[in-house]
């Protein structure tokens, strides 16, 4: 693809080639969680744009949501496990200090021997810090013609009775980021970065919970989007920015979602930045960003995953006429970094949307009563320590990649055997 006269020329064409999440089994409806703190409703549907959040349970942690996610994108995408040579997972929920996600899937997925497979962490960053990092990989030939497999997994916890309890969510995406890219190809090397050291949102090493400054927070994200946005304008130069070009408006942006009106926010905050002022805003906002909000609506926050559950959701809603067209992608991780870029639809990336078939994780969900949300929430403490059945090894599942729609075939989370190793199967 040639990214426009006067902006450096770039025939490569490397991006995400196929898509899929996986989530919990169980959410709850933010409007009960609403009633039981004494909370109008109408502040979480309408003062947060947040509908349910995922609720892990004891056997669903971010290995078994991760492997979830992989082995639902190669199965859907008729890639095969062999074409892998990068598997990097971006987390902020790791499991163990040491040992990372990616060496679980590797082994859970039945990954090549010769994969490179690590796992990344700028809390919500994480996952983009991968996906730009595999995008780096291909471009510099290292991929031998082989594909990588980013992972974002984390289930996203506050205290509860805490103002971030309704923002908070479960889920893992994975992607297949490849040189043939079926759905989005990426502009490479023309992304906008920002860093700052703030204590916007932090987890220290004994929590399981995670801290925020939550106000301050919003004003984090809102002023990195402003510096990534920025840079990003540098990078891609005039021609790049010329909306009257043919193909160069970027259409649609998806933003990193903590809770829908967050992305509201940005939308908003990124056009004043371009100068407009706020006739048009709601209808843009309705119209650029809409369609990306439906799926993290569902889910909450996933943390890393949540930009690419953005994505997910306006590839559902629209591949077919968003074919050929420009969208933007902001990702913003507290503490903080942040990253504005930009890709195109692929022409026939309708027909590979229908068969990754992207509503099916959320069929099936059982919805949680508030007493259930409450015993799952108060078991997260010992999860890391319950043990295994007696007589259960930790072991891959090489060579089992069917995957039903629905839940069917998630991996199991069993618990730690007598060595604290953690112990995974599929059912
Ligand atoms: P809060 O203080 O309880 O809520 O918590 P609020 O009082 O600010 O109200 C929220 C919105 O509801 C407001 O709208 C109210 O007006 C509205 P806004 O003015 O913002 O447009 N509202 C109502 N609307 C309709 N009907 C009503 C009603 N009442 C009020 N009756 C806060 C909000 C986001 C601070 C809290 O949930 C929180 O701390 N969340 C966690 C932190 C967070 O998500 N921050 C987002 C930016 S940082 C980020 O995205 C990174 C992150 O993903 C982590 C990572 O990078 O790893 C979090």
């Amino acid at each position: 693809m040639l990214w426009g006269k006067g902006m450096k020329t770039h025939t490569s064409t490397i991006g995400i080639d196929a898509i899929s999440y996986s989530v919990p089994r169980a959410y709850l409806d933010l409007r009960d969680l609403a009633i039981a703190r004494g909370v109008t409703p109408a502040k979480y549907t309408d003062g947060l744009l947040v509908e349910r959040m995922a609720v892990a349970g004891p056997d669903e942690d971010p290995v078994s949501l991760a492997a979830g996610a992989a082995r639902r994108v190669l199965a859907a995408s008729g890639r095969g496990a062999d074409e892998i040579g990068l598997c990097v997972v971006g987390t902020e929920t790791a499991v163990d200090h040491s040992k990372p996600v990616a060496a679980f899937l590797h082994g859970l997925l039945g990954l090549p021997s010769t994969c490179r497979a690590f796992e990344t962490k700028h809390a919500c960053f994480g996952g983009t810090a991968g996906l730009l990092g595999a995008v780096d990989w291909i471009a510099a030939g290292s991929n031998r013609g082989r594909s990588a497999l980013v992972v974002c997994t984390d289930i996203a916890r506050y205290a509860l009775n805490s103002p971030g309890e309704p923002t908070q969510g479960a889920g893992a995406v994975a992607m297949i980021v490849s040189s043939r890219p079926r759905l989005l190809e990426l502009e490479v090397g023309r992304t906008g970065s920002y860093a700052r050291d703030v204590h916007d949102f932090w987890r220290p090493l004994d929590r399981k919970e995670a801290l925020t400054d939550g106000h301050f927070s919003v004003q984090c994200y809102l002023d990195a989007l402003a510096g990534a946005y920025a840079d990003w304008k540098q990078a891609v130069g005039p021609a790049g920015l010329d909306v009257d070009r043919d193909g160069m408006k970027l259409v649609r942006t998806c933003y990193h979602v903590p809770y829908g009106k967050m992305a509201k926010k940005a939308h908003l905050h990124r056009r004043s930045l371009d100068g407009l002022g706020d006739a048009g805003a709601e209808e843009s906002f309705a119209t650029e960003v809409g369609p990306s909000l439906r799926l993290p609506g569902q889910v909450g926050n996933v943390y890393t995953g949540s930009l690419y559950l953005a994505l997910c959701s306006l590839l559902h809603e629209e591949a077919e006429e968003l074919a050929g067209k420009r969208v933007g992608l902001f990702s913003y991780g507290s503490g903080c970094t942040a990253e504005f870029f930009a890709g195109r639809v692929h022409p026939e990336a309708a027909s590979l949307v229908r068969r990754l078939d992207l509503m099916a994780p959320l069929r099936d969900r059982r919805q949680l009563s508030m007493a259930e949300y409450e015993a799952l929430r108060r078991a997260d403490e010992g999860a890391d320590r319950r043990p295994a059945p007696e007589g259960v090894q930790a072991r891959g599942i090489p060579g089992r990649m069917g995957y039903a729609n629905g839940h069917e075939g998630l991996v199991k989370f069993l618990g730690i055997d007598a060595g604290a190793r953690r112990v995974y199967d599929l059912q």
